[in-house]
C-alpha cells in the first residue's frame, strides 16, 4: 500500500525548507519530513548500521551523514535550518535528577539544546516514549524553554497514536512541537477508530499488507552484500522484498502457533493445549495477553517493537487463521518486510546492518506518515505566515 496517498496535499512551494534530523536512526522522521518536501541538511546518528540504512535512502553521497556521538559534533559545523527533528533516548530518571547540573543523565539533552540553538530553526519537533511527559527529561526541557537557553520557544507536548494519522498501527507516542512563531498547534488527526465526517476509520492490516506473500523467503542468511561504509563494512542495502524472510522456528513453537486465534495469545494455548504451555507460564497463570498472541486483519497491529520477531514478546504472529482451513494458517511472526510496511515505511526503502539491527532501526523508528503529518502541519506554519522576526 502506499500510504503516502492518504496525507494531505497541500499546494504551497516548500523545497527551500530544510530539516536537521538529531539521534536518526534509520531516518523514519526523516523520511516524513522528505514526503512533506523537505530537504535534510544534517543527520547525526551514533550506530552505523542505523547511520548506513539513513545514508542509503537519504543521502548516498554522504554528504550530510554524521556517524557520530552527537557531543562530537562541533557547533561549528551545525547549519543553520528550519527545522531540528528527533529527540534524545529517554532514560525516564525521576525529576530530582535535574537537580544535578552535572548528571550525565542530562548530558544528551543539553547536546539536543546546543543542536537547536546553533541551528536556530523556527520549529524543532521531539518524539519520545508516551510516559516522557513524566521523566526528568521533560522537565529539564520545560525548564529551558520557560527561562532557559530555549526560551525564544513556545512549546506543545501531546500523546498522538499513529493509527489516527493513517498508520496501519496503534502507537503512541509524545510529541513536543517547540515554535519561535507563538503557541505551536498540533495536526488535526484524520484517522480514528471509527469513521466520522472528518475522520477515515484506522487503516488495517488488511490493507497494510495486501500483496505481500504469504510465504516468506527461507530463513537463511540476507544476501552477501556489503558495503564500506563510515570506515567500516556494514551488510547491505536490502530491499524490502529481500527482508521477507522467515524464522526457524521449532515444531513445538509451530504447533503453539497453530491453536491461536486472531487476538488470542498465550491464554488460548492454556486452554486448547495445556500441554504445549512452557514451564514459566504454566507456572504464571497471569499477565499481559498479548504474548503470543495473534494480529488481526480488521484492525491496526499493536506497537511494533525491536523484537517484534520474537512472538513471545508480543502480539506478533501473523493475522492469517482459518480453524477449519489449516493450508490457510500462517503459523509465524511477521517479517522484517510486514514490520516495516506497518511502521509504514515505503516499499522501497532500503536497509543496512544485520538481521537484529535491522529489526531494532524499524522498531526504534517514527512512522513515516506519523511525521509527515507533523511535516505538513509546520510547512502550512512555515510557508503561511510571516515570521515573527519580519512582522514587528
Ligand atoms: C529512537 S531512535 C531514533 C529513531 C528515529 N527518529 C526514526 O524515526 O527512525 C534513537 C537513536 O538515537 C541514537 N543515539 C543514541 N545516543 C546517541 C548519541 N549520543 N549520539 C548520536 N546518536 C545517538 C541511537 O543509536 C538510536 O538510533
Amino acid at each position: 500500500m502506499d500510504f503516502r496517498q492518504t496525507a494531505m496535499v497541500i499546494d504551497v512551494p516548500r523545497q527551500d525548507l530544510t530539516v536537521i534530523d538529531l539521534f536518526a536512526g534509520c531516518g523514519g522522521m526523516t523520511q516524513g519530513f522528505v514526503d512533506a518536501g523537505f530537504t535534510p541538511v544534517m543527520a547525526i546518528e551514533m550506530n552505523p548500521h542505523a547511520a548506513a540504512t539513513y545514508a542509503a535512502n537519504f543521502d548516498p553521497d554522504l554528504t550530510h551523514t554524521l556517524c557520530a556521538d552527537i557531543s562530537e559534533v562541533a557547533t561549528a559545523d551545525i547549519p543553520a535550518a528550519d527545522v531540528v527533528i528527533g529527540g534524545p533516548p529517554c532514560q525516564g530518571f525521576s525529576a530530582l535528577g535535574r537537580q544535578k547540573k552535572d548528571d550525565p543523565r542530562n548530558k544528551l539533552w543539553m547536546e539536543y539544546v546546543r543542536v537547536v540553538r546553533a541551528a536556530q530553526p523556527e520549529f524543532f519537533v521531539l518524539e519520545n516514549v508516551d510516559r516522557f511527559m513524566a521523566s526528568g527529561e521533560f522537565e529539564l526541557l520545560s525548564h529551558e524553554v520557560d527561562k532557559g537557553l530555549l526560551k525564544d520557544y513556545e512549546i506543545r507536548t501531546a500523546v498522538l497514536n499513529a493509527a489516527d494519522y493513517g498508520a496501519p498501527q496503534r502507537r503512541k507516542r509524545t510529541i513536543v512541537i517547540g515554535s519561535r512563531r507563538g503557541q505551536p498547534t498540533m495536526p488535526n488527526p484524520t484517522h480514528g477508530r471509527k469513521a466520522t465526517l472528518d475522520r477515515a476509520p484506522w487503516t488495517t492490516l488488511a490493507t497494510a499488507l495486501d500483496g505481500i506473500p504469504f510465504r516468506a523467503r527461507s530463513s537463511g542468511p540476507l544476501p552477501s552484500n556489503d558495503m564500506n561504509i563510515f570506515d567500516q563494512k556494514i551488510a547491505g542495502p536490502f530491499t524490502m522484498e529481500e527482508l521477507h524472510f522467515g524464522r526457524n522456528a521449532t515444531q513445538l513453537s509451530r504447533d503453539r502457533y497453530e491453536v491461536i486465534p486472531p487476538g488470542g495469545g498465550r491464554f488460548d494455548l492454556g486452554r486448547e493445549r495445556p500441554d504445549l504451555l512452557p514451564p514459566c507460564w504454566r507456572n504464571k497463570p497471569t499477565g499481559t495477553s498479548d504474548v503470543m498472541g495473534r494480529l488481526e486483519w480488521d484492525k491496526p497491529s499493536v506497537t511494533i517493537r525491536t523484537e517484534f520477531f520474537k512472538p513471545e514478546k508480543g502480539r506478533y504472529l501473523h493475522p492469517q487463521w482459518e480453524q477449519a482451513r489449516r493450508s490457510e494458517q500462517v503459523n509465524r511472526v511477521i517479517t522484517h518486510r510486514e514490520a516495516a510496511t506497518i511502521q509504514t515505511f515505503p516499499d522501497h526503502f532500503l536497509w543496512c546492518g544485520t538481521k537484529t539491527e535491522i529489526a531494532r532501526q524499524i522498531g526504534n523508528a517514527v512512522p513515516p506518515v506519523l511525521a509527515r503529518a507533523l511535516a505538513e502541519h509546520i510547512a502550512n506554519e512555515l510557508v503561511g505566515t510571516i515570521p515573527k522576526s519580519l512582522s514587528a
